[in-house]
């Protein structure tokens, strides 16, 4: 199994679960409530570690309860926080969550008020030790850095997850081999009309990488290193329970299947699995509690 680096985020998810979206100014009551440890990062990590491969999360906490709750769940899973760094002031990430218990749709309210992580962190890491770096697109110039930084290291795998847009991201695309887009990204900021369109454009610039996008209810595409189009359909859970982290369930499916010497076309159809098996599952298995 591979050694992992996760460089990301990991976020206080409160979660409540009600039986249909309300309409604004309402004033409802939630069926449940859970409380998780979230993040893009964390939670590809998470399901990484799940798989049976070694993960270190490099992000942020605050030096507050949530910070230190999160660090003692992530560690639970088997998730390293060492390279983590912990800022005296300023709070744990938050997001407030509502799950539709009808049609398991997710809508996120993220609050956040700490630096994310940066390269004098990353600087200090001993990058030798892992097999993968996988990045979340985030604040754009401390990510070019710890790219070029990994680079120069000539860690053997690097991937960057593109959710959505963010000023100036395109910059961070050249360094990765394997870039994973999800559907925000592609439909807000390009003129494509499909993500054949989108991955054929993608493919012209950066040639030789593998390039995933990641496309909901309707599964996944990818372009490999020869220009060769690839989907896989979503794989439909008997009941859609929990569509919360699908995406970042999904990166994490890529990642294992790709270490694992899948094809491109393989690894769509692995990844497109093991989301749609979260979606019929709630939660990442990383409940810390009900109430
Ligand atoms: C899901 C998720 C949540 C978190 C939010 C952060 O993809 O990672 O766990 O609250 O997105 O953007």
């Amino acid at each position: 199994m591979a050694n992992i680096l996760g460089i990301g985020v990991a976020v206080l998810d409160i979660i409540n679960t009600v039986d249909g979206y309300p309409p604004e100014d309402a004033k409802v009551r939630a069926l449940s409530q859970r409380v998780a440890c979230g993040g893009n990062a964390a939670n590809t990590l998470a399901v990484l570690a799940t798989l049976g491969h070694h993960c270190a999360l490099a992000a942020t906490f605050a030096d507050d309860a949530d910070g230190r709750r999160l660090r003692e769940d992530l560690s639970a899973l088997g998730v390293d926080t060492a390279p983590c760094r912990i800022h005296a002031s300023g709070r744990t990430p938050v997001s407030y969550i509502l799950h539709n218990r009808r049609n398991g749709s997710r809508t996120i309210v993220h609050h956040r008020e700490l630096p994310e992580y940066d390269n004098a962190d990353f600087a200090r890491l001993a990058l030798a030790n892992y097999d993968w770096l996988h990045f979340e697109g985030r604040s754009v110039a401390a990510t070019r850095r710890m790219l070029e930084h990994a680079r120069a290291a000539r860690v053997p795998m690097i991937s960057l997850e593109v959710e959505k847009p963010r000023d100036g991201i395109e910059a961070l695309f050249d360094v990765p081999p394997v870039l994973l887009f999800g559907r925000d990204y592609v439909s807000s900021v390009t003129s494509a009309e499909t993500p054949e369109d989108f991955l054929r454009a993608m493919h012209a610039h950066y040639l030789e990488k593998q390039i995933v996008c990641a496309w909901g209810k309707a599964g996944a595409y990818a372009i490999d290193h020869t220009g060769e189009l690839l989907r896989s359909p979503a794989f439909k859970p008997e009941h859609l329970v929990d569509t919360l982290g699908a995406g970042d369930t999904f990166n994490a499916g890529m990642i294992d299947a790709l270490l694992k010497k899948e094809t491109l076309a393989q690894a769509l159809a692995s990844a497109c699995r093991l989301a749609g098996e979260k979606c019929g599952t709630e939660g990442i298995a990383r409940v810390l509690h009900t109430e």
